[in-house]
């Protein structure tokens, strides 16, 4: 009998495997490139014809993802992206990274993970190892994919191989890359973990392996609700230490200086990105099939998603103060991405803050280098563009919401004509904006 094993170990050490990454997104598109720049022949595959034909001319749709190094991979022929998954059969391990959004009653919608399994198992051959990527609860891999793959005639473990490995995608972080970004693996059997181990060895600079897919889909949910549950806590001390007069941002400065058992985390106008606010409710949602409520994912959603009618409300006050009701003021959100110094604005909370706004009869704009047209979305359709980050533009509105602070906002001359600003990044206060006597506009910390 063939040893699949065996054959695919020995494909992956001399780099003959032929890689297929599924969803060429944020999480796929540097995958596939750091497997073709460790050696590997790789197909990336999308649904999104204008994607895969950007990457075919060689060209980036991911600002940080620079469009040179895309151009230098696809020219080193190695590399191809397709719309047709006819090519799966070619591929020797296959990895998936589609997206795992909400559903309308933040249910888990694994719709596109599902549509992707049976594209594989509709081309699974003997010989092939799957690894899903996308972040989800404990037990898709083994009750989502398994399954449709076993239906296919092959065992597992034995014909195929099947692992879970989540993502850690950092968008923007200059230290951490997938590359040197440590990566859990957990396999379905000890085959399969072998193999999924040898892929990513041959491409990260460390693999963490572990006892099954449950925990590697466990450990990302857990990663991810920690930062969710503490940016919840930074978010009730704003609102806390504001009725005391206290300057959250200072007492975070001051904790940070321990050196052990604290870590920063801060306040802002809401969670954004495609993880945060979504990931945590895909372990509510199944730990009440185990009949447990996981009361501090909730906790932590109820207190971040108040967070934009926070700032709504003290940009209502802040124009208040000048004599302005919101209805007819001229009102500029500064950032519409989720984070600084990206272009992702998936989830932004800037888009419910400007709706909100709006609601209430404001003339809202806004104003992203990195986003210059407001995109639609699944859930949002501003219709609105990015007005010019210059000092006359900033200088025409009544009040200024700083939502994201990209390094573009970080320059005192901007705000020499602005009236009142609702800070809710402290970006301020570096620029010497918030001293006691300080020249310049009137600001709020929201
Ligand atoms: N963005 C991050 O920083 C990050 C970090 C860690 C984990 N994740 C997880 O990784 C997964 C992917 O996220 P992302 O940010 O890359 O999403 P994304 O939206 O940037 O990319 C997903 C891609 O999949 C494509 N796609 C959708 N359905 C498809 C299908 N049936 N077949 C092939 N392609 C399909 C889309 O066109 C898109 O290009 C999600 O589960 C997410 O939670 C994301």
């Amino acid at each position: 009998m063939k040893d699949h094993r065996a054959e695919l170990l020995q494909r992956i050490a001399d780099r003959s495997a032929r890689i297929g990454v599924i969803g060429l997104g944020y999480v796929g598109l540097p995958l596939a490139l750091l497997f073709e720049e460790a050696g590997f022949t790789v197909t990336g595959f999308d649904v999104d014809a204008a994607k895969t034909a950007a990457l075919q001319r060689g060209e980036s749709y991911i600002r940080h993802i620079g469009g040179e190094r895309v151009a230098r991979a696809f020219a080193r022929g190695r590399i191809r992206a397709t719309t047709d998954f006819d090519l799966l059969r070619q591929c020797d391990a296959v990895i998936i990274c589609v997206p795992t959004p909400l559903g309308s009653h933040r249910e888990p919608d694994l719709s596109y993970v599902r549509a992707t399994a049976d594209q594989v198992a509709d081309r699974l051959r003997v010989g092939q190892l799957v690894v899903l990527e996308s972040t989800t609860y404990p037990g898709t891999t083994r009750e989502e994919l398994l399954p449709r793959f076993a239906a296919v005639g092959l065992a597992s473990g034995q014909d195929f191989f099947l692992a879970f490995s989540p993502e850690r995608e950092d968008p923007g972080n200059q230290s951490f890359q997938t590359q040197n970004i440590p990566k859990i693996v957990g396999g379905l059997d000890p085959a399969s973990q072998q193999v999924a181990v040898a892929l990513y060895s041959a491409a990260v600079a460390k693999v963490v392996p572990v006892s099954s897919p449950e925990v590697a889909e466990a450990a990302k949910l857990l990663e991810n609700i920690f930062r969710s549950v503490n940016i919840a806590l930074a978010n009730e001390m704003k609102l806390v230490l504001e009725r005391m007069g206290i300057d959250v941002w200072e007492v975070i400065e001051a904790a940070k200086t321990k050196p052990f058992g604290f870590m920063a985390f801060y306040p802002g106008p809401g969670l954004g990105g495609h993880c945060i606010p979504l990931d945590p409710f895909y372990l509510s949602w199944k730990a009440a099939e185990h009949g447990v409520w996981a009361r501090f994912i909730e906790l932590a959603g109820e207190v971040n998603t108040s967070m934009p009618h926070h700032v709504v409300d003290r940009t209502a006050r802040a124009l208040n103060r000048h004599g302005k009701s919101v209805k007819g003021s001229q009102v500029l959100v500064l950032g519409l991405s989720y984070k600084a110094d990206i272009d992702d604005d998936r989830e932004s909370p800037s888009f419910e803050i400007i709706e909100r706004l709006q609601a209430a009869g404001a003339d809202v704009t806004y104003c992203d280098p990195y986003i210059p047209v407001a995109r639609p979305g699944r859930e949002h359709d501003l219709r609105l563009a990015s007005v010019a980050c210059t000092a006359e533009e900033f200088a025409r509105h009544d009040v200024l919401v700083v939502s994201t602070a990209h390094s573009d906002f970080k320059d005192k001359r901007l705000y020499s004509g602005v009236k009142a600003v609702v800070d809710t990044r402290n970006l301020m206060a570096p620029l010497g904006l918030v001293a006691p006597g300080a020249s310049g506009p009137e600001v709020c910390r929201a």
